[in-house]
């Protein structure tokens, strides 16, 4: 076999599939003029961890965005605080607000925001589930803390957002975990969301190896469609 530089372990082939689902959200919205919408959008990252995501996503977001991010613990807050420090210096048109809270605590954050802010269409969200890598183990997602960030965002996602969610079967209920998020994303209706869902064909769930990732994308709808929703300009 010829020899190649080896790749680096992060993004792994799953986190290059979520980013580039995101991006394709955050290209829309710039190609439908960003002038057409009446604000600018909002992106969560609603588990922090140590940033990656998170300056992923700001590195893509439109114009004038809103990042959001959410984690628990402190440890992961300082972490991604750091690392988004560099790429606010490439975005100084966005706005980064990072909470060391839950993500089921979206609603009660979104509620808390600005008026203004709280008007802006949500565009993007991503969730990586489990620990935080090389933090405490025993601190990880749990479905139903899981669910309900993700049903908020769900209802609140723009036609043509994404939604991403990396599911892990190696920690303690990282299987049910992600059965909860598969059957959630399953359900939603065909006419307005394409849903993908991804998983490691070569990798046990027992012993704890394979992961997956789940993707929902809102479907585009009528400009007319958007008037009445308020998200673009007469
Ligand atoms: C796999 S890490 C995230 C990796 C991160 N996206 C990155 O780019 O580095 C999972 C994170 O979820 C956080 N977490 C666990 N429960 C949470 C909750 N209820 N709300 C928000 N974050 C949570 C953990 O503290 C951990 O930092």
């Amino acid at each position: 076999m010829p020899s190649s530089p080896l790749l680096p372990s992060r993004p792994s082939l799953l986190d290059d599939l979520a980013h580039a689902a995101l991006a394709r959200a955050c290209s829309a919205f710039r190609q439908s003029g960003s002038e057409s919408f009446a604000l600018p959008p909002v992106l969560v990252d609603a588990t922090l961890g140590n940033g990656h995501d998170a300056a992923f996503l700001l590195s893509c977001a439109p114009p004038e965005a809103l990042l959001l991010g959410t984690d628990i613990q402190p440890r992961a807050v300082h972490a991604a605080t750091e690392r988004l420090a560099a790429a606010r210096q490439e975005r100084p048109d966005c706005r980064v607000q990072i909470f060391c809270r839950g993500h089921q605590e979206l609603p009660q954050i979104w509620a808390e925001l600005p008026p203004e802010e709280r008007q802006r269409p949500l565009l993007a969200g991503v969730f990586n589930l489990g620990w935080l890598p090389g933090g405490d183990k025993s601190c990880l997602t749990r479905a139903e803390s899981t669910l309900a960030a993700l049903d908020f965002l769900l209802e609140r996602l723009m036609p043509q957002g994404c939604l991403s969610v990396h599911c892990y079967t190696g920690n303690a209920g990282g299987p049910e975990e992600e059965q909860a998020v598969l059957r959630r994303a399953a359900a939603l209706p065909p006419r307005r969301w394409r849903v993908a869902y991804c998983r490691d064909a070569n990798r046990e769930d027992s012993g704890g190896r394979a992961e997956s990732l789940v993707l929902m994308e809102r479907l585009p709808i009528s400009r007319r469609e958007m008037r009445v929703a308020g998200l673009c300009q007469a």
